[in-house]
């Protein structure tokens, strides 16, 4: 007789992992030992990448020759050049980017192989890749021409550049680097334990990546920074506080608010909301942000909760630019990084994730024959 579960999993330990830790009750979060807040604003997304898909901080050499892998991987082959345009038509972005990304595997040269070798290739790819998708699929929807990738020019630069047709100014493409790089990791988040069960089944990388973004996509996992920004949208800017104090009575859920694992505030909500207030005086109007604050101070009051990294995420993308939509898409591009890695981490040292489950359903039931159901 298997013992009780604990109602989603909390607590249990699914993984041995060397990439990411958090201390909850701390409030801290660490990349293969490296504390997050030494890492925003001095590491770049490609310098995280490639620490946590290989397992050190790159020195130049090694960060010449990652770019340029990365650079080299920034294309898309011909199964996804094709579809594009029809799924642009037919599917929301994390629908697409599922699709799209199971379409890549076809056109990665390394798609029969789970060697070390093959999946650094195929995370360094999927990494480049990634940004490359959201953008053409953005592009094919609104029938807009997206610029070709600069090589010279960072991932997130290039993003920005592609999404919004302009070159960003450097301040705005070294903030958006940083989202990216506190996003791009998380211990057994919902997303990451999905790709490692594909995983460890011995399945590919691209499979893996798939089955994370699919669970990415849920409001309750990286669907949370839409929300949050659709919230905003739908309140009134002098209504905010009793607006939620009615969503809580009411036993609603505030999206951006709440964790599993941190019992204090979020350690990626601390720079995420400094830079949305940056990004938010910048632009001229800082009303979401001022909402944001005021939202934050409600559901404290109400409910002892912190924000999480998708509460400010979401208006520091609005200030950038970003649509709406393509949030969740954003926290895909650099989580793309930490899925990899687990994936490279779970081959690597693999056994079969198969828990066992608590029945709970009738027994002893006698077989009817349908003519007596
Ligand atoms: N708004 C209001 N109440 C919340 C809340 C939120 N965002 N998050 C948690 N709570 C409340 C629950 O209603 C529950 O209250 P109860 O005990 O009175 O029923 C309690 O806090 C525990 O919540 P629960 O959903 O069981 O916690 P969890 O550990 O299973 O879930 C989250 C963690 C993140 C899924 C949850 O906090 C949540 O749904 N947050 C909103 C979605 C979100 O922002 N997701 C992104 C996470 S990074």
């Amino acid at each position: 007789m298997a013992d009780k579960p604990t109602k989603g999993l909390a607590d249990v330990v699914a993984a041995s992992t060397a990439l990411s830790d958090i201390d909850g009750q701390a409030g801290r979060l660490f990349y293969r030992g490296y504390d997050i807040h030494d890492l925003a604003g001095r590491t770049t997304f490609e310098e995280t990448a490639r620490l946590l898909q290989c397992g050190k901080l790159p020195n130049r050499e090694q960060l010449t020759a990652y770019g340029a892998e990365l650079v080299r991987g920034r294309t898309l082959g011909p199964l996804v050049e094709a579809n594009i345009p029809e799924i642009a038509e037919k599917q929301a972005p994390m629908e697409a980017l599922r699709t799209l990304v199971s379409l890549a595997a076809a056109d990665d040269p390394d798609k029969d192989s789970n060697s070390s070798e093959a999946n650094l290739r195929k995370a360094a790819r999927l990494t480049a890749q990634q940004p490359l998708l959201v953008a053409r699929y953005h592009g094919a929807r609104t029938g807009t021409a997206v610029p070709d990738p600069d090589p010279e020019l960072s991932i997130a630069a290039n993003f920005l550049l592609q999404i919004t047709g302009r070159p960003a100014d450097s301040r705005a493409v070294e903030l958006f680097d940083t989202c990216l790089v506190l996003h791009a990791d998380h211990t057994m988040n919902a997303s990451t334990f999905a790709a490692r069960v594909c995983a460890a089944t011995l399945s590919d990388m691209h499979s893996a990546v798939v089955a994370a973004i699919g669970t990415l996509k849920g409001p309750l996992h990286g669907g949370a920074n839409e929300q949050v920004m659709r919230t905003l949208e739908s309140l009134d800017p002098s209504g905010v506080a009793q607006a939620v104090r009615d969503k809580l009575a009411a036993g609603e859920k505030i999206m951006g608010f709440g964790h599993r694992v941190y019992k204090t505030e979020d350690p990626r909500a601390t720079h995420l909301r400094r830079m949305s207030q940056e990004l938010a005086e910048a632009s001229g109007d800082d009303t979401y942000y001022r909402m944001s604050k005021e939202m934050e101070e409600v559901v404290f009051e109400t409910k002892g909760l912190y924000p999480n990294v998708d509460f400010y995420a979401a208006t520091v993308y609005h200030y950038l630019g970003i649509p709406t939509d393509l949030f969740t898409p954003v926290f895909s591009v650099s989580r793309m990084s930490g899925w990899t890695a687990h994936v490279i981490e779970q081959h690597a040292d693999n056994r079969l994730i198969r828990p066992d489950s608590e029945y709970i359903g009738e027994r002893d039931q006698k077989w009817k024959s349908i003519d007596e159901r």
